[in-house]
Order: C-alpha cells, then sequence, then structure tokens
C-alpha cells in the first residue's frame, strides 16, 4: 500500500473533476451500464439528479486508502449495507473498470501507466475490504429486512413518527441506523433513518423530517401510509454505548436527532443506568414533535433529565438558542461520555463547542443526519 501515491490520485481526480457538471458521472454510468446491463436494476430509476452519489463518495474513499486502518470498520459497515442493492463480490471488478476508464477518459495527456496501477491497487484494497466483509454475513444474514409500516403519526406538516413491523427482528444496536427504501413510492432510493426503540422486538420506531425536495424523506412523511412495504438495510454507524464505560452521558440532539437518543435511553432504562442528561434542540415550538413522550421520560427515570431548547421562536418559556451552546452552558461535561445527532451545522456547532469546553474528542460521539 505504501507505494501507492495517493496524493497524486487526489490531484488526478481534481484534475479530472474540473471538467464541472456531471459529465464525469454521466460517463461512468454510461460506461457501467452499457458493459455490465445487470448492474442497471441496482441503482434508482429516475438519476437525472445525485448521479454523482457513488462516483463522489467512491474517489473520496479509494483516495483515502492510505488510511486504511482507520478506515475498516467504516468499508466493513458498507460493503454489508451494499448487500441491500444487491451487490454481489463479482460486480465490483466492474464498477473499478468504469471508474478507471472514466478517470483515463477525463485525464487526456495527464494519464500515465503509474497513475492506473495506484488507482487500481487502491481500489483493489477498498473493493476487498467491503466485499469481505459481505461475504461473511451472507450466509448469517439476510441482505435487507422486508417491513410494514403499521402506524403514520404526522406530528407537524413537516415531521412524522413512522411504526414498521418486520417478521425477524433487525439485529440493531441502540443508536444505530438502517437503509430504508420506500419499495412503492421510491423504489430502489435508500436514505438512513434511525431507530428511536431499543432493539430486540419487531417494531422499530423511525422519525422522518422532511426535507424539502427530498425525495425519500418526502416519500415518509407525505405520502407513505399504513399497510405500505418498506425495505431496512442492515444495522450502520458507531454511535453506541460503550457498555465498558460508567461515565455518566450527556445527549445533545437536533430535531430528529432526537431518534439514536431515545434508543439508547430504552436501552439504559433495561441495562445499566447512568446519569444521563438529554438536551433537545428544535428551531420553533411547532417542531418539538416529542415533547409529551420526552416528558413522560423525564418523570419516569430519576437518573434521566431532559431540557428543551428552542432557537427561533419567541412563544418558548424555556431556554432559547442553539442546543449545543445551552447545553455547554448549564455544565461540565468534561467527565461524561458524549452524544450528538442533528443536522450537520448543528453537528459541527456542538462539537466545537463541547471541545473548547475542554472535552476530549475521544469521549464524543456524534452522527451527521445529511447524507451518508
Ligand atoms: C446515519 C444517518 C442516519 C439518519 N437518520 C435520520 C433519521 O432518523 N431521521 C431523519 O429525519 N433523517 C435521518 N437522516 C437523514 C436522511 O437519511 C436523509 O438524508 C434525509 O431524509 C433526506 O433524504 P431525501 O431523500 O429526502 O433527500 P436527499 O435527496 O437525500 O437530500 C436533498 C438535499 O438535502 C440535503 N440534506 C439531507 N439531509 C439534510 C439535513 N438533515 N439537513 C439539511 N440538509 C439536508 C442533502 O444534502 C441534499 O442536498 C439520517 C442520515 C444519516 C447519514
Ligand atoms: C470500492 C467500491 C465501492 C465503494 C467505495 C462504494 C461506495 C458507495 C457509497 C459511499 C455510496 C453512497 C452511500 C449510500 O447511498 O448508501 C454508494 C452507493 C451505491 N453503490 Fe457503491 N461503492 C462501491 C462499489 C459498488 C458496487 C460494486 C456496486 C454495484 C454495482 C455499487 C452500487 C451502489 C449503489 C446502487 C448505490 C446507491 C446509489 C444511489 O442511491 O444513487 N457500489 N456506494
Amino acid at each position: 500500500m505504501t507505494d501507492i501515491d495517493t496524493a497524486a490520485l487526489k490531484e488526478n481526480f481534481a484534475a479530472v473533476a474540473a471538467h464541472g457538471g456531471d459529465e464525469v458521472a454521466l460517463y461512468f454510468y454510461s460506461y457501467l451500464f452499457l458493459r455490465y446491463p445487470e448492474t442497471r436494476d441496482m441503482f434508482p430509476p429516475g438519476m437525472t439528479k445525485q448521479r454523482d452519489r457513488l462516483v463522489g463518495a467512491l474517489v473520496r474513499i479509494v483516495t483515502d486508502v492510505d488510511n486504511a486502518g482507520q478506515l475498516v470498520p467504516y468499508l466493513e459497515d458498507l460493503g454489508r449495507d451494499h448487500r441491500k442493492f444487491g451487490t454481489l463480490t463479482a460486480h465490483y471488478p466492474a464498477v473499478g473498470e468504469a471508474l478507471l476508464a472514466t478517470l483515463r477518459h477525463f485525464s487526456g495527456a495527464g494519464w500515465t501507466d503509474k497513475l492506473g496501477a495506484d488507482w487500481a491497487a487502491a481500489y483493489r484494497i477498498v473493493a476487498g475490504a467491503m466485499s469481505g466483509a459481505a461475504e461473511k454475513v451472507a450466509a448469517s444474514e439476510p441482505a435487507f429486512w422486508d417491513a410494514e409500516i403499521l402506524d403514520v403519526d404526522h406530528r407537524t406538516f413537516d415531521i412524522a413518527v413512522l411504526t414498521v413491523r418486520t417478521q425477524t427482528p433487525v439485529p440493531y444496536l441502540a443508536g444505530q441506523s438502517l437503509a430504508v427504501e420506500p419499495s412503492l413510492a421510491r423504489p430502489r432510493e435508500w436514505r438512513f433513518f434511525t431507530p428511536a426503540n431499543a432493539p430486540g422486538g419487531v417494531d422499530i420506531e423511525l422519525h422522518a423530517r422532511l426535507i424539502p425536495g427530498g425525495p425519500v424523506s418526502t416519500a415518509l412523511v407525505r405520502v407513505c401510509q399504513r399497510g405500505d412495504r418498506l425495505r431496512l438495510g442492515p444495522p450502520f454507524g458507531r454511535m453506541t454505548l460503550q457498555p465498558a464505560s460508567d461515565r455518566p452521558l450527556l445527549m445533545v440532539a437536533g430535531s430528529t436527532g432526537l431518534a439514536p437518543m431515545k434508543a439508547m435511553i430504552a436501552e439504559l432504562a433495561g441495562t445499566g443506568r447512568r446519569r444521563t442528561h438529554l438536551f433537545f434542540g428544535a428551531r420553533s415550538v411547532r417542531e418539538a414533535y416529542d415533547r409529551d413522550a420526552l416528558a413522560a421520560l423525564d418523570n419516569r427515570y430519576g437518573w434521566l433529565s431532559v431540557v428543551t431548547a428552542i432557537s427561533d421562536d419567541t412563544r418558548w418559556n424555556g431556554p432559547q438558542g442553539l442546543i449545543g451552546e445551552v447545553a455547554a452552558d448549564q455544565g461540565d461535561w468534561s467527565d461524561h461520555d458524549v452524544f450528538v445527532c442533528g443536522s450537520p451545522a448543528m453537528v459541527e456547532a456542538s462539537v466545537k463547542r463541547l471541545l473548547a469546553d475542554g472535552v476530549l474528542e475521544e469521549q464524543i460521539k456524534f452522527e451527521e443526519f445529511g447524507e451518508a
């Protein structure tokens, strides 16, 4: 691995990406689908938007191959997760070939044999980690779980809490997420959503917030109904409780970033309880969509305290402000295990403030509800 010049790979891709627009992604997919038509059905029917979802991610990951040691757990998750698309080990060389053909095409005279060999070697390492992990679980775990929607509770026009039922329990850990495909409304469009209840049963509670123009969140919040079918992918993510730690917990959640915190609180209630402070933030009173459930949890568990803060609505009598700031102002969290979840902007601001206040990086786990 050491003789792969990853700086040259990054430089090469920057030159290729300068061709702009989605020309590069278009070439990649045309190559892949023409030569390997069997791969077409794994992708969404209409691929005009977000065409570079895979290509951009693919290149970022492959050019980070000198971090492969640290990346391995992520690549293994990603590989297992790809089984839900129908991806098999045999498909990896096809994607590698399409990637190299695309890079070569747009590099023109800048292409060298050494670049070609380095891209191929880097791709092989990443593809090997992904497909190896997928093969390992293939005999024991389905590629996805079929689920039926039992209930859609519209808390506001843009937030819904869905209860879905699978035939067998999905083996997630509290805090982990599952890719969701609204099979009828949005076939082959998968986005991550996070169970808000403890694992072990066949019913899963999902909190979905509508992102304007977003196909999957719109389907879940506005289109899906009781009786509709979803597919759920395998568990994904590292924001989980560390059973070995007995430190108190700080949880900072923005909007539906509350879901993983509720799952972890439910887990704590059933196993080892730890002093836990949950700070929940929303922009407006309307968006504080789970207030009744939070009040009930606060009353029920002596080891839990819940604070709700609102950032942009003066009708609120409680704490006002961005949730990361409100949490940081209300305590010294330097001896806590910390979880942060919400939009990318909320997570970034909260983590920055907590680090500045002396919480160590290794004490903080976070999940951003942007793109995977
Ligand atoms: C690990 C993980 C877990 C997640 N869990 C949940 C969950 O429990 N509940 C939930 O509501 N969402 C969750 N999300 C976000 C969700 O997966 C989708 O990204 C979101 O629903 C938008 O999907 P879409 O198809 O509607 O829109 P897309 O077409 O995917 O996105 C449309 C545009 O909106 C942007 N965007 C996406 N999400 C956000 C956001 N949160 N804030 C601002 N801009 C955004 C995208 O970058 C894109 O430009 C999670 C994301 C990840 C990565
Ligand atoms: C080293 C190899 C690969 C890497 C690093 C990689 C990485 C990724 C990433 C990060 C995403 C976006 C995450 C997501 O939407 O879930 C993605 C999406 C996807 N990948 Fe891969 N992938 C690889 C190989 C493959 C192969 C071999 C196939 C099958 C032919 C494949 C099919 C898909 C599909 C269908 C999507 C969803 C695209 C969409 O929703 O528009 N990938 N990949």
